[in-house]
C-alpha cells in the first residue's frame, strides 16, 4: 500500500474518533494524531480534505482558489433550509457565505458602522452587565457560569447595540439558538448527510428585524448600530433591505455563541490552571493576555470549511472541484511549528500565532468586540469571584464540533 493511502486511512479512523461525542471532552489528542500524519488528509467517503497544521490552514484562508459559499456543495439544501414561503430576506446570503466581489462590498459597508468607536462605546454598559451577572450570582453557594454568567452577557451587548428593549432579550436568546442549531446541524450535513429542518422561529426573528429596520428608517438614532448601517455609504452604494436584515441576523449568530464559549471556555482553563487567575485577580491589566491565551489553548471556533472552487492539489492530494476542506484552526495553534509548548496555557507567551478568528478576507469582523467582553468578563470573574472550585471536571459537553462548548458549569464559591 501506497503512503498516501495508509495516511488516507489513517486519517479516516481519526475523524471518525472526533466525531464521536466521546472525543468533546478532549478532543486535542486526535488533532495532535492528525497533525503527525504530516499533510492534509482526504477523506473519499466525504470527499472532503481535512488541514490540520498551522502554516497549511494560514496559507488556504487566504488562496482565492478556495470558496466560502459552502452552499455550492449541497444542492437542494437551500431549498430545505429556506422555505419559499419565508420572507424575501431570509434567502440574502450573509457576507460570511459570499466571495468577491460580492463579500468585499458588504464587508466594507458593514465595518463603515461596525467601527472601533461603535465598540468602545459598549464598555460601560458591558462593565455593568458584568457585575450585574455577578450580584445575582453571588446570592447562591454554588452557580451555573455557563447559563448564569457566560450566556446572557453577549446576547444582551448585541440587543443593546441595535437598540432591542430589554423585554425582547429572551426572544434574541433563542432566536440565536435555534440558529446556532441551523448552522451546525448544517456542517454536520457534511458529515452524516443529513439536512436539518427549517426552524419557525427564523420567521419570526426576519420579521422582529424588519420592523426594527423599518422603525429605525423612520426615526434614526444617535449612537445606534441599525441607524449606522442604515447610513452606511460607499460611493453611490448602501446596504439593501434584505442585506441589511441579513446582517443583523449575521451579526447575532457570529457573536452570540461564539463569545459565550469564549467566556465559559476561559473560566474552566483558569479554574484549571489557579496560578494564573490569582495572578489575574490580583492585576486586571493581565485579561488582554489571559483573553488571547484563551483563544489559542481552547479556541470557541474550533474548524471553518471551505470548498474547491475549481481542481486543485493541495499538499500531496488531488481535491476534486467542489470538495469540502475542513481547516482545523483549533488544531494549527496547537502545532508546535507555530507555537512552542503548544500544550501548556501560558498567558505570557510572546507572539502565539493564533487563528481564532480566521485569517484572510474573512477574518472576524467582531473581534475586537469579543476580546473586549473576554476581557471585562475574565477580569470580573477574578476579581469578584474568591475561591472558586469546579463542581465537576471534565464538565459536560455540547455535541457541536465546530462551536465548542460546554452545556454547564457549575462551580462552588465565595462571591466578593
Ligand atoms: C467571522 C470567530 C465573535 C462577527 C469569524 C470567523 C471566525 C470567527 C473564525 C471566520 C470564519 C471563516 O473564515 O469562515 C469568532 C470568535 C468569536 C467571534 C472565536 C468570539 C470569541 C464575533 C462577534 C461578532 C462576530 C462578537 C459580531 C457581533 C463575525 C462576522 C464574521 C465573522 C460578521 C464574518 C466576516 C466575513 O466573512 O468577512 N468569526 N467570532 N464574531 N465574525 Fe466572528
Amino acid at each position: 500500500m501506497s503512503e498516501a493511502h495508509d495516511r488516507e486511512v489513517s486519517g479516516s479512523q481519526l475523524i471518525g474518533k472526533l466525531l464521536d461525542q466521546a472525543s468533546r471532552a478532549d478532543p486535542y489528542p486526535i488533532y495532535a494524531e492528525l497533525r503527525d500524519l504530516g499533510g492534509p488528509v482526504w477523506i473519499e467517503e466525504m470527499t472532503t480534505l481535512v488541514v490540520a497544521r498551522y502554516g497549511e490552514c494560514e496559507t488556504l484562508l487566504r488562496d482565492p482558489r478556495l470558496s466560502a459559499e459552502r452552499w455550492r456543495r449541497g444542492g437542494d439544501q437551500a431549498d430545505r433550509l429556506y422555505p419559499p414561503d419565508a420572507p424575501s430576506s431570509v434567502h440574502q446570503p450573509w457576507f460570511l457565505s459570499q466571495d468577491a466581489p460580492d463579500h468585499t462590498r458588504l464587508r466594507r459597508l458593514v465595518s463603515s458602522a461596525f467601527t472601533a468607536r461603535t465598540i468602545a462605546r459598549m464598555e460601560p454598559y458591558i462593565t455593568q452587565l458584568v457585575d450585574d451577572l455577578l450580584d445575582r450570582a453571588s446570592e447562591r453557594d454554588t452557580f451555573d457560569v455557563l447559563h448564569d454568567f457566560a450566556y446572557p452577557l453577549p446576547v444582551a451587548v448585541i440587543c443593546r447595540m441595535l437598540g432591542v428593549p430589554v423585554a425582547d432579550e429572551p426572544l434574541f436568546q433563542g432566536w440565536s439558538a435555534q440558529l446556532t442549531r441551523l448552522v451546525d446541524g448544517l456542517s454536520n450535513a457534511t458529515t452524516d448527510g443529513e439536512t436539518p429542518e427549517w426552524e419557525p422561529g427564523m420567521t419570526d426573528m426576519h420579521r422582529y428585524v424588519n420592523e426594527l429596520i423599518a422603525e429605525r428608517r423612520t426615526s434614526p438614532r444617535k449612537d445606534d448600530l441599525i441607524s449606522d448601517l442604515i447610513a452606511a455609504k460607499d460611493g453611490g452604494d448602501a446596504l439593501s433591505h434584505d442585506e441589511l436584515v441579513s446582517t443583523i441576523v449575521l451579526l447575532l449568530v457570529a457573536g452570540h455563541e461564539t463569545t459565550v464559549n469564549l467566556i465559559a471556555n476561559g473560566v474552566l482553563a483558569l479554574l484549571r490552571h489557579p496560578r494564573h487567575l490569582t495572578a489575574l485577580s490580583a492585576d486586571p491589566d493581565l485579561a488582554p493576555a489571559v483573553v488571547e491565551e484563551i483563544l489559542r489553548y481552547d479556541p470557541p471556533v474550533q474548524l471553518t470549511a471551505r470548498i474547491a472552487a475549481e481542481d486543485m492539489r493541495i499538499g500531496e492530494v488531488d481535491v476534486p472541484k467542489l470538495s469540502m476542506i475542513i481547516l482545523l484552526l483549533a488544531s494549527a495553534q496547537r502545532d508546535p511549528e507555530a507555537n512552542p509548548d503548544p500544550d501548556s496555557f501560558d498567558p505570557h507567551r510572546t507572539q502565539a500565532r493564533n487563528l481564532a478568528f480566521g485569517f484572510g478576507p474573512h477574518f472576524c469582523l467582531g473581534a475586537p468586540l469579543a476580546r473586549l467582553e473576554g476581557r471585562l468578563a475574565m477580569a470580573g470573574f477574578a476579581r469578584r469571584v474568591q475561591n472558586p472550585r469546579l463542581i465537576a471536571d471534565p464538565p459536560p459537553y455540547r455535541e457541536h464540533l465546530n462551536l465548542r462548548g460546554v452545556s454547564e458549569l457549575p462551580i462552588a464559591h465565595v462571591t466578593r
